[in-house]
């Protein structure tokens, strides 16, 4: 008999529920995406005992068909796709045809269904795999789906479930996101047979009051710029509307609610010179594209996307947000003050000075700043020869013009280093003078305590210096003059998320390349030619420096030929 065996198919589903249905938030939010591409104007959602025991929710969408009721709880049926044509432009929240399914296999499972054409309504249920007869019932046309005794016949996912306390939460903040993204639905939220939250159709101001507080509303300001195949709406948070933990930071692409690195490295950037120390911004922002310019297709969950022209839209979020920001910039000018105009005369006069403040931004093995034996050989990317709007340099080489984005190809240079590093044992550690102290949660303090050789491993020395107070004794060399209370946030967070072993081997890369982000040299710093020169030679040293650690390009080449033909010369 073979020793490999196919899977019977309630295994499958279940095997697919583990991707999809991580807890009662997971489930509520496959429903209510069903009931927004039902076309629903009005939903309701019942939940009780934080969603274990059942979760409800009730739409007065297009409604389901007797006819196609078993194909709605069958595995990859759907009525949003039929092609892979379909598929690269899909508007609908879902798309699998799989959710149903997955629930339906570790739940007790029933649809009653009307569409507004039908006699009267029908019901099925549902219990692991025994899908029970259609039967005629009573309703408004629209659909009810009720999930009950999640996991009732997995008792080893039972386990992981936490308290109601916990599992309401989750619901909320599913809840919430979705009610963010489509302020003319109406939406009602009960728990255990109390109303929690009750909100009309209203305009997206008025939903983003009711659902962030009003003390943020009247601490952001509105975003809209649309550009060409690109629009970016919603309310950009103040540093008045800044937070302690970054918790109320919401990116909608096309509606969908999704945490995605780029956008969130744009918004970063954004708001590097407004906000510094401990606080997080918060926003609430939607980014509306050409379905076919992104991929929703990357997650089972599809909280993650995939830009097919990532770097035009980190370049448009990060200059539309900041061009948003800019009039609150003025009244905090926080970061600008340090770097007088002398540094800039310096440079433009192309005095050759080891310049101490950015040694200690690119850290303590930066001190080939010399330049007076430059000139003699050719190097690749050529001479700088000035500064452009603080993000990019401009060079000169033998073929014509080099442009730099200064930001990104210094967070790779930090990146191939902080990787050699740790390649060689550990992350090069420096002592700090004062150590910086950040206040954290009892589970950060617990998680920095157990895991200090790791976090040593990482550079980072990190001890509890009160029940809520984490105090960092030593930084990675790198990092100098960095922001070691944010790194040390981001780090923690990563541990407690994926753990220490994952961190230090999978995920190697992305925790890298967080940890260049904060080290790297921020856009408007003003350099002098000297320092931009070293920039330029670390460059030509660093094996993959031609594209950042998001994967955009770090540097572009402008020849000769290529000006000429702009100008029409030599024709
Ligand atoms: N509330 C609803 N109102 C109307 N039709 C629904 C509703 N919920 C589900 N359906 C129908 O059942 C089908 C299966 O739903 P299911 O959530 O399993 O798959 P999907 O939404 O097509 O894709 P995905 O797995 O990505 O969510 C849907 O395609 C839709 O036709
Ligand atoms: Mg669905």
């Amino acid at each position: 008999m073979s020793r490999i065996q196919v899977l019977p198919e309630l295994l499958v589903s279940q095997i697919a529920a583990g991707e999809v249905v991580e807890r009662p938030a997971s489930v509520l939010k496959e429903l209510l995406e069903n009931s927004l591409d039902a076309g629903a104007t009005a939903v309701t959602v019942s939940l009780d005992e934080g969603g274990v025991k059942r979760i409800q929710v009730e739409d007065d969408g297009e409604g389901i068909a007797a006819a196609d009721l078993p194909l709605a709880l069958a595995r990859h049926a759907t009525s949003k796709i039929a092609s892979l044509e379909d598929l690269e432009g899909v508007a609908t929240m879902g798309f699998r045809g799989e959710a149903l399914a997955s629930i339906a296999s570790v739940s007790r499972l029933s649809i009653v269904s009307r569409r507004p054409d039908a006699a009267h309504a029908n019901a099925v249920h549902c219990e692991g795999e025994i899908a029970g007869t259609i039967e005629p019932a009573a309703r408004a046309a629209g659909t009810t789906v009720t999930v009950g005794d999640l996991y009732f016949n997995t008792p080893a996912r039972r386990k992981f479930l936490r308290t109601e306390a916990t599992e309401f939460g989750h619901c909320d903040e599913v809840f919430c996101r979705i009610a963010l993204s489509r302020p003319d639905v109406a939406f009602t939220l009960k728990h255990n047979g109390r109303v929690s939250r009750l909100l009309r159709a209203q305009t997206p101001a008025e939903r983003v009051g009711a659902l962030m507080g009003e003390a943020f509303s009247a601490a952001s300001v509105a975003v809209d710029a649309p550009a060409a195949g690109l629009r970016l709406s919603g309310l950009a948070g103040t540093p008045q509307a800044a937070t302690a933990r970054a918790d109320s930071q919401y990116f909608f692409v096309n509606g969908r609610f999704v945490r995605d690195r780029l956008l969130a490295h744009a918004a970063r950037e954004a708001y590097a010179e407004l906000l510094h120390g401990e606080r997080a911004p918060a926003y609430v922002l939607f980014l509306a594209l050409d379905p076919r310019g992104v991929d929703v297709n990357v997650h089972p969950a599809k909280t993650e996307v995939r830009f097919r022209d990532a770097r035009s839209v980190h370049q448009f979020v990060m200059h539309t947000l900041k061009r948003a920001l800019a009039p609150s910039a003025a009244e905090a000018p926080v970061a600008y003050a340090s770097f007088s105009n002398d540094r800039l005369v310096q440079g433009s006069l192309g005095l050759a000075q080891p310049a101490a403040a950015y040694q200690a931004f690119m850290g303590s093995s930066f001190n080939s700043l010399d330049s007076k034996s430059q000139g003699d050989e050719q190097h690749p990317l050529g001479y700088a020869l000035a500064q452009l709007h603080g993000i990019y340099i401009l060079a000169q080489n033998e073929a014509g013009l080099v442009l730099v984005d200064m930001h990104a190809a210094h967070e790779r240079i930090v990146m191939e280093k902080l990787k050699k590093n740790l390649d060689a044992g550990a992350v090069q550690r420096q002592s700090l003078l004062v150590p910086a102290v950040l206040r954290a949660e009892a589970l950060e303090v617990a998680t920095a305590e157990e895991n200090r050789a790791p976090l040593e491993q990482l550079g980072l020395e990190v001890a509890a210096s009160g029940p809520n107070e984490l105090a960092v004794r030593a930084a990675p060399a790198l990092l100098a003059g960095g922001d070691v209370a944010a790194l040390t946030r981001d780090l923690l967070r990563e541990i407690r998320e994926f753990g220490a072993a994952t961190v230090l081997s999978s995920r190697q890369n992305e925790l890298l390349a967080t940890m260049a982000c904060h080290a790297a040299v921020r856009a408007n710093r003003i350099l002098s030619l000297a320092e931009m020169n070293a920039l330029l030679r670390e460059m030509e040293e660093t094996e993959r420096s031609g594209s950042c650690n998001h994967g955009r390009p770090t540097w572009y080449q402008l020849t000769l030929a290529d000006l000429d033909k702009l100008f029409l010369r030599g024709r």
